[in-house]
């Protein structure tokens, strides 16, 4: 089975989110369910940076404005096609902003771009390399579907949704420009409440859709998280379904990780706890200390952390924040971090995110809404207890410490709802009685290592779905 993957990010090479380590993981976990995915990536600086072996297998005279060249090579352990198109992608910044933190003005006909070559691999093929299905990722990749149809070649398609929040709306005065066909400009089609939206093209005309956890996969349906998309996705709930992210276990793994002192129990974790207090110039205090690493934006709920920190530092624990994002939420925490019980750095560091997860006591994700959340599963691996939202993929990978879950000897974290500071703080408050048990902590800690967080279940569901399309057996 031999499937294209369309994306705008791929760890290790190109990432703002969890986007990308799906997109970098998923060709590793398919191989052994007999599938090959090549991935489809604008060539950004990072990605011509990378590829190995590179060659040519196309070459186009004006995609969207200039001139471009497809390229098959291999990066990171991945075969890769790059789009080879310096008008549209050999800039600085990142993949959507410029060096300023702005979006490129032209971001919709640049993955307009990324979308019409998928469609062009998918109906032509890429040098002798024929797809059987095309795997799109979010708005980015949503356009597939019209160009497919323009190009007159129908191939099956997915279309996984990792955040409903961005539906890649614009003017519908770019029609031209994006190459639209002008009468598709209607309800079944790529009209979203009179723009243009890539999003919402590829939910109408993928064969199947994809999310990225079961109670995600519920809640698009409703007006809370459907992001006005909501009646679209009720419309497509036959082809909708719900399969939960894995993360990378190879190098997410205490027992192996290089970034840390190894560890692969609870008692092994103490060592690593006292490491990060002394590297962030923490007292080596007795009461818990959390942690979270994320993007700084109003959907990670992080507003609430400092409603209450008051409350954890009263109650003898610790906070040590990594991330970057929302310039308000970024000054707040700095100055939150001027407690001596508080640590804060803003910026991105993966080797750090790696320490401070596995020193951490528990990691906090108080997410309003969460499609999947892939560091809450970070922390079960490397036995950080979560506390976490109850939505999305939070409440798909969290088993709550109620006390049926204690008796049972299964809870893995603490879930809160509705998402409040009152909820959070009483959440803390639970958190900490099970702290201060030592049997129920260790306990606690033991079955969320002992968590299954790897890609095995879902590789074989996304394989399933492959051959169900193709009618492969
Ligand atoms: P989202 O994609 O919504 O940001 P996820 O939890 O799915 O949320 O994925 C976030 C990914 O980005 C994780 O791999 C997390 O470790 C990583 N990450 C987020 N912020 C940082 C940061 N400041 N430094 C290092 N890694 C980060
Ligand atoms: C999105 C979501 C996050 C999910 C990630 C990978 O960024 O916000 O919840 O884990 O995609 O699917």
């Amino acid at each position: 089975m031999q499937v294209l993957s369309v994306a705008s990010e791929c760890a290790p090479l190109v990432k703002t989110g969890g986007l990308a380590d799906v997109v970098g993981a998923l060709p590793g976990a398919l191989a052994g369910q007999g599938v090959r995915m090549r991935v489809l990536l604008p060539g950004y600086p990072a990605v011509m940076g990378a590829l190995s072996d590179a060659q040519r297998v196309g070459w186009f005279d004006d995609l969207f404005g200039g001139g471009a060249r497809l390229v098959q090579g291999r990066a990171a352990g991945l075969d890769i096609l790059a789009i080879d198109a310096p008008h549209l992608f050999a800039r600085p910044g990142g993949p959507y902003i410029d060096p300023n933190g702005r979006d490129w003005p032209d971001n919709p006909e640049r993955f307009a771009a990324l979308s019409w070559m998928g469609a062009h691999v998918t109906v032509h093929g890429a040098g002798d390399w024929h797809p059987q299905v095309l795997h799109g990722h979010d708005w980015q990749a949503g356009l597939v579907t019209e160009y497919m149809r323009q190009m007159g070649g129908h191939r099956p398609t997915v279309l996984t949704i990792h955040n409903i929040a961005f539906n890649g709306s614009t003017d519908p005065g770019r029609v031209q420009s994006l190459r639209l066909d002008p009468w598709r400009f209607h309800t079944e089609g790529y009209e979203f409440w009179g723009s243009i939206s890539a999003l919402k093209a590829g939910l109408m005309g993928a064969d199947a859709l994809t999310t990225v956890s079961p109670s995600y996969a519920e809640e698009l349906m409703t007006p809370q998280f459907g992001m006005g998309l909501e009646g679209v996705m009720q419309h497509r709930r036959h082809v909708l379904h719900g399969i939960l992210n894995g993360i990378d276990d190879s190098a997410w793994n205490p027992a192996t990780d290089p970034a840390i002192a190894r560890y692969d129990s609870p008692e092994g974790k103490v060592a690593a706890k006292a490491a990060l207090q002394a590297e962030l110039g923490l007292p080596q205090a007795e009461g818990p200390l959390y942690v979270i690493v994320s993007r700084m934006t109003h959907q990670k709920g992080l507003d609430l952390v400092l409603q209450i920190l008051p409350d954890i530092l009263d109650q003898g624990g610790q906070l040590a924040v990594l991330g970057s994002g929302d310039p308000g939420l970024e000054h707040a925490f700095r100055q939150a971090g001027e407690d001596p019980n508080v640590s804060v750095r803003i910026g991105y560091d993966e080797p750090f995110s790696h320490r401070l997860i596995a020193g951490g006591d528990a990691i906090l994700v108080p997410s309003r809404f969460e499609p999947c959340g892939l560091t809450q599963m970070y922390g079960l691996r490397y036995g950080t207890i979560p506390v976490v939202a109850l939505t999305g993929g939070l409440a798909d990978t969290v088993i709550n410490a109620s006390p049926a879950a204690l008796a049972q000897a299964v809870a893995t974290g603490v879930q809160f709802s509705p998402v409040t500071a009152d909820a959070l703080c009483n959440a803390l408050s639970r958190l900490g009685a099970l702290y201060r048990d030592r049997d129920s902590w260790s306990q606690l800690q033991r079955n969320a290592m002992a968590q299954p967080v790897g890609w095995s279940h879902s590789a074989r569901a996304y394989a399933d779905l492959y051959r169900s399309l193709t009618g492969a057996e």
